[in-house]
């Protein structure tokens, strides 16, 4: 029985996600509320979705997209059996760093593989009846995201890429007004501070607990 609190960061890449949840840890590891909360990265986290993430992203041999579709949702189930379940389950608050929201925007939307009604039946089928109950979704254009990544992301940035992160973010844009009660929808061109402040304020206001 699930007794905690979910919360996943989503969005494009360089949006800030990782720069948020790594303040949000800052935050928490001084406060009286440690133990309470629960880091997780999708893919990732469980030992075996270690092993899976390892061959997403530097696998020699470039996987069929249903392949890396296939894989995305083995890490997950991994990460939702032994990992969030049970820390919900403890009353832990539990913060992701993705989920599966991700892969309806980059396997559904993006890569198109299969109609959005599949992807999104199969990412739902990895969370194994998991839902967050809040999601932070940094928006951002590719084209600003890609400024931050520096000039030598810059220099791989063809035409096909920026299309595909188009996708991306009209996947993202799509599942956001789609879910409009769960997902808070963020400028993420705004200062890491600034976004910080809203993202702290919605924790604070929703889980009641005053970091
Ligand atoms: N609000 C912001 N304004 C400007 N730059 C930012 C902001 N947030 C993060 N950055 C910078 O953008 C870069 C990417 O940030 P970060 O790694 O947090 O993104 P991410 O969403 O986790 O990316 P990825 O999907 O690749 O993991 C970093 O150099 C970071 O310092
Ligand atoms: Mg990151």
């Amino acid at each position: 029985m699930k007794k905690g609190y979910f919360i996943t960061f989503e969005g494009g890449e360089a949006c800030g996600k990782s720069t948020q949840i790594n303040m949000l840890k800052k935050m928490i590891e001084s406060s009286p509320y440690k133990d309470k909360f629960v880091f997780v990265r999708d893919p990732g986290q469980s030992p075996l979705g270690e092993e899976i993430r390892k061959i997403i992203l530097f696998a020699k041999d470039t996987p069929n997209p249903i392949t890396e579709l296939f894989l995305y949702l083995a890490s997950r189930v991994e990460l939702c059996e032994k990992i969030i379940k049970p820390a919900l389950n403890e009353g832990k608050i539990v913060i992701s760093d993705r989920f599966y929201d991700s892969t309806i925007a980059y396997q559904g939307y993006a890569r198109n593989i299969l109609p959005i009604k599949e992807v999104l039946h199969l990412a739902k089928m990895s969370s194994i009846g998991l839902t967050p109950d809040l999601t932070f979704y940094l928006n951002l254009s590719p084209v600003e995201a890609f400024k931050r990544k520096g000039n030598s992301v810059l220099d791989r940035m063809e035409l096909e890429g920026e299309t595909f992160h188009l996708k991306v973010k009209n996947g993202y844009d799509n599942i956001a007004k789609k879910n409009k009660k769960r997902i808070i929808n963020i400028d993420a061109s705004k200062s890491p501070e600034n976004i910080f402040e809203i993202i702290t304020n919605i924790i604070k206001d929703k889980t009641k607990i005053n970091l």
